[in-house]
């Protein structure tokens, strides 16, 4: 038996959840809201959709956390999403009080569920929930790097005029424009990418990529939903199936490519457990020196994140 809860029923949550139907790997998915019809309808809406598509989970929706009760996974996607102009990161303090307290209400009820945070700005909010979650490092992570990877693997698809399903390829870092796609770790069909591509081009969908999600925000003046919800969909399903798939998650390092006490994307395995392994790649200095530019991006961003906190607990 296994039931997840997800936290925002709008365009990522609702997306989360009727993906996560569709693979039928749940018994149960509860849609949570504040806006609690709002959940109600999007979960009605995907159960009438069952027995077209052929899929027996449960799906409800509500704004009542007394539901969410002994949820295995729970995904944590409510907050604001950004307006053309804004970056993630000017999101923070609307969403770290939105993040916070939905952990804690979820805690309430479930006692050691996984949390897999989607709310931005993704990493700091990961770092938030863990924190006020005091859950294993285990058991607390976000989902970026699926996302990330999917744009840049999408983009040379397209450029290569390949299939998307025979692009592999790791990406690491903050998500954010600093993220860190790797080349070196990109294939096509397992030949290296780099065979297959100019450099010039190459490059170019690289830096694309680093401004993916800015691309859509501009394209539809909100952030983007079907690849994020499919993503974070996908870690559950590995966690369900605990089928140890390898995905590039943000998770809290400690001392792994000389980082710690900071949450970034690095490649991880995905099963029953959570993070079941942290993958050290031997990343060349270039790479390293990308990443810890990442590294010091999220780490100034989790900074703004405390002193907010600090003042807040003055206040009381
Ligand atoms: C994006 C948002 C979800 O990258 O962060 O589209």
């Amino acid at each position: 038996m296994s039931k997840v809860t997800v936290v925002g029923a709008g365009n990522v949550g609702a997306t989360v959840a009727n993906v996560l139907a569709h693979k039928d790997v749940a018994n149960e998915i509860v849609l949570l809201d504040i806006r609690g019809n709002f959940a109600k309808g999007k979960a009605l809406d995907s159960w009438q959709q069952a027995p077209i598509d052929y899929y027996s989970t449960k799906i409800t929706g509500t704004d009542d956390y007394r539901k969410t009760k002994g949820s295995d996974v729970v995904v944590i996607t409510a907050g604001i999403p950004r307006k053309p102009g804004m970056s993630r990161d000017d999101l923070i303090s609307t969403n770290a009080n939105i993040v916070t307290s939905v952990t804690q209400s979820i805690l309430k009820h479930s006692k050691n569920p996984i949390i897999i945070v989607v709310s931005n700005p993704l990493d700091v909010m990961t770092y938030a929930a863990h924190k006020f979650s005091k859950l294993s490092n285990k058991r607390v992570f976000g989902m970026a790097g699926i996302l990330d990877t999917a744009r840049y693997r999408a983009f040379l698809a397209t450029e290569l005029g390949v299939s998307p399903k025979d692009l592999q390829a790791v990406l690491m870092g903050g998500h954010g424009d600093t993220m860190v796609p790797l080349p070196r770790y990109t294939t096509v069909a397992g030949i290296p990418v780099t065979e297959m591509i100019a450099k010039d081009k190459l490059n170019a969908i690289v830096e694309r990529t680093k401004k993916g999600g800015g691309e859509l925000v501009k394209l539809m003046g909100t952030s983007a939903w079907y690849a994020p919800g499919a993503a974070a969909a996908q870690m559950v399903e590995s966690i369900l199936r605990d089928e140890k798939r390898i995905f590039p998650c943000c998770v809290q390092l400690t001392g792994q490519y000389g980082l710690k006490n900071i949450f970034l994307g690095v490649p991880v395995q995905l099963g029953k457990n959570g993070i079941e392994k942290v993958l050290e790649l031997k990343l060349n200095k270039t790479e390293m020196k990308s990443l810890n530019k990442s590294a010091k991006h999220v780490k100034d961003v989790m900074k703004v994140f405390d002193n907010m906190m600090k003042k807040k607990a003055k206040k009381k």
